[in-house]
């Protein structure tokens, strides 16, 4: 069992905590604050115990100059303060002078956002490739490291796997969250389980397939790349988006899997994603100029009937391109079956929980992860470098 913030004596200490707030956003507008949100928990309770709170957080990529204002974290400190009531302090320097003078006059309940730590990445990507001189100079501005960032623990970097070495460490409330929640319903045995999947590639799912098929009941292929799964089993596809490097992976597990395996019947179809001449198509009508971009009602009606009866689900990737009005059907029914049903349903993946925002209501889900990459990792059954650096509970 890892140590978690509540194994620590926080009064007057400065406590690091690593957070994921890498928020998508335009044009320095953020549109989706769910990461603030869910790390509010962990800061309130550190500044309620008398912490002197000292957040760190990437945002976005940063190989050249350009990028550093594209992903500044600025904004997301002003999103901050107004989310948690309380004035936020920033530091636009990720080391030197004017940090550490914030860092030493941070007084206790208080609370310093420290500039995006892939800055530290333009030159040499020193956050990146967790290098040690950059992890133990984070690690001398505090007392105590707290890793919260959940969405991250799929990365070795600096400012989370290489300052916990230097540190006395533990888990935040959302990461305790997310791996509580994932191994529940991967350790539970109810049965059927079912797993939904969708999403554009095979490639990045191969191993959670490989994974999780040995522990599921049914397998429920939705969304594109349920399109190379269907070729594989010589469908026509026309223009649809097929994932070639994965035909073989894909033509194995359907022989050996196959009574395991459902693939969608029939699928809505266009000339391009941009058209609105959408129709309705049996997969075997498909013909050489159609391009799928949702399932369609055979196949959600096959899918609700396929979870009628099961008493744990884990959904990852939508079922079409959801973003575009004309092909949200599919993943807005499957997720009302599921709700409607009280199906205890866990959605992984960061176009699902955005899928889930836009279509559904997330407090009807019994998880709803905030990690893409990391979840999917986790469900690999890959241990996470950000969670196994953590010091255990003695
Ligand atoms: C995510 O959004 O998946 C995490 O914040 C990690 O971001 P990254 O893929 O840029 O490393």
């Amino acid at each position: 069992m890892k140590k978690t913030i509540k194994d620590y004596q926080l009064e007057n200490k400065k406590v690091i905590i690593r957070v994921d707030f890498n928020v998508p956003m335009k044009e320095g507008i953020i549109t989706d604050d769910t990461r603030i949100k869910r790390a509010i928990p962990t800061i309130k309770y550190a500044i309620e115990n008398g912490a002197k709170v000292i957040l760190l957080s990437h945002l976005g990529k940063v190989k050249e100059e350009s990028d550093l204002q594209k992903n500044d974290l600025y904004p997301v400190s002003i999103r901050l303060q107004e989310l948690i009531e309380k004035e936020v302090f920033f530091s636009n320097k990720t080391r030197g002078k004017e940090l550490e003078e914030k860092v030493s006059s941070l007084k206790k309940g208080e609370i310093l956002l420290i500039q995006n730590t892939r800055y530290e990445d333009l030159i040499g990507k020193k956050e990146s490739t967790c290098n040690e001189e950059l992890a133990k100079y984070w690690a001398s501005l505090g007392d105590i490291f707290i890793n919260d960032a959940y969405g991250t623990c799929h990365r070795k970097h600096a400012s989370n796997v290489g300052i916990a070495n230097y540190l006395p460490s533990g888990i935040g409330f959302l990461v305790e969250e997310e791996i509580n929640k994932i191994d529940g319903i991967l350790e539970e045995d109810t049965h059927p389980f079912v797993v939904i999947m969708g999403g554009a590639k095979v490639h990045d799912k191969i191993k959670v397939i490989k994974n999780l098929i040995q522990k599921c009941d049914l397998l429920l292929i939705g969304g594109g790349m349920a399109y190379t799964f269907l070729a594989a089993r010589n469908y026509p596809i026309g223009k649809s988006i097929l994932d070639e490097e994965s035909m073989e992976f894909c033509k194995e597990i359907l022989n050996t899997e196959e009574a395991k395996i459902i693939l969608p019947v029939d699928h809505l179809v266009s000339g391009s994603i941009t058209s609105d001449k959408v129709s309705i198509k049996r997969i075997c009508d498909t013909t050489e100029l159609d391009m799928g971009f949702d399932i369609g009602p055979q196949t959600i009606q096959l899918f609700k009937e396929k979870l009628s009866s099961a008493k744990r689900v884990i959904i990852n990737g939508p079922m079409g391109c959801f973003e575009n009005p004309n092909y949200q059907e599919g993943t807005k029914e499957i997720y009302q079956y599921l709700t409607d049903n009280h199906i205890k349903t866990l959605v992984g993946g960061g176009d699902s929980a955005a899928s889930v925002n836009q279509l559904s209501n997330p407090n009807k889900f019994y998880h709803i992860s905030t990690g893409g990459g990391a979840t999917l990792e986790y469900l690999e059954g890959t241990v996470l470098p950000g969670i196994s650096v953590i010091d255990e509970k003695k």
